[in-house]
């Protein structure tokens, strides 16, 4: 416990980025290189994220949005698609209590609908349980891509448009942030990836337009609070201009 407060005690609370987004890389690097089924760097990666959101609840950051599964990873293998998805399952099972005596408010962003009926059962009930929690925002995202989100923000405002609901001029960058699944979630200022690639992967496309980028090749499943903090320290220290010039 001690530790635990050292280590948060390392972070100016006055300079932290109200919201980090992080694409949790490496699960089957990890697995693979210690001759582990890549399952077993999910499993593992999941404990990594219980962490990381601890940390977050610790420092009250205001949102946390994690990467759990792409729009694109319906790709892999059957057996790792339903390893996940029971992953998720589990996962809720489990954590929702706790977190929700932590006060997280738990949100899924992405196409939830296109998951079985139990998935989407479980994602309600986690959902509301925690609606009405006033700490950490924490976004799963998962069967997301940020390019099929902004498309159907932009489906969804053409309709407003062809039904007379709104006019083309109402459609600004408050309205368009309104239609995305972040409505109310402020913009991301801090994305990290795990894992050594360095790349967006269509995530949080329009949300992380300002964002300060943290790179590290530590797959996730190494990722400790500890590194954590630092990418948090390292924001602190970025000067953030956002398209303007140094005040
Ligand atoms: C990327 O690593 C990771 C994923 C696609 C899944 C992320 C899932 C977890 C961290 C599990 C827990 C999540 C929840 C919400 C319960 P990769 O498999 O692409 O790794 P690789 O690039 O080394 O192959």
């Amino acid at each position: 416990m001690i530790r635990d407060e050292e280590i948060l005690n390392r972070v100016d609370k006055e300079k932290l980025p109200r919201h980090v987004a992080i694409i949790m890389d490496g699960n089957g690097r990890w697995a693979s290189y210690r001759g582990l089924l890549r399952s077993a760097g999910h499993s593992a990666g999941m404990k990594t994220l219980k962490k990381i959101l601890t940390v977050a609840v610790n420092l009250n950051l205001e949102a946390l949005t994690v990467y759990a599964f792409s729009t694109e990873n319906w790709k892999r293998p059957h057996a790792e698609v339903d390893f996940l998805l029971k992953l998720f399952s589990e996962y809720l099972e489990k954590e929702k209590l706790e977190m929700h005596e932590k006060n997280v408010r738990l949100r899924f962003l992405g196409r939830v609908e296109e998951f079985s009926a139990g998935i989407q059962n479980q994602i309600r009930e986690a959902t509301q349980l925690m609606k009405n929690n006033t700490g950490v925002k924490f976004n799963i995202a998962a069967n997301y891509g940020g390019q099929d989100e902004i498309l159907r923000a932009a489906q969804k405002l053409a309709q407003d448009v062809a039904t007379g609901k709104i006019s083309p001029a109402q459609i600004t960058a408050s309205t368009f942030e309104d239609a995305l699944d972040t409505c109310g979630l402020p913009p991301v200022d801090l994305l990290i990836r795990t894992s050594g690639d360095i790349r967006i992967s269509n995530f949080l496309l329009w949300q992380s337009a300002y964002a300060e980028l943290f790179f590290t090749n530590t797959q996730w499943p190494e990722f400790s609070p500890e590194e954590f903090v630092d990418a948090l320290i390292d924001f602190s220290h970025r000067e953030r201009k956002f398209g303007g010039v140094k005040s």
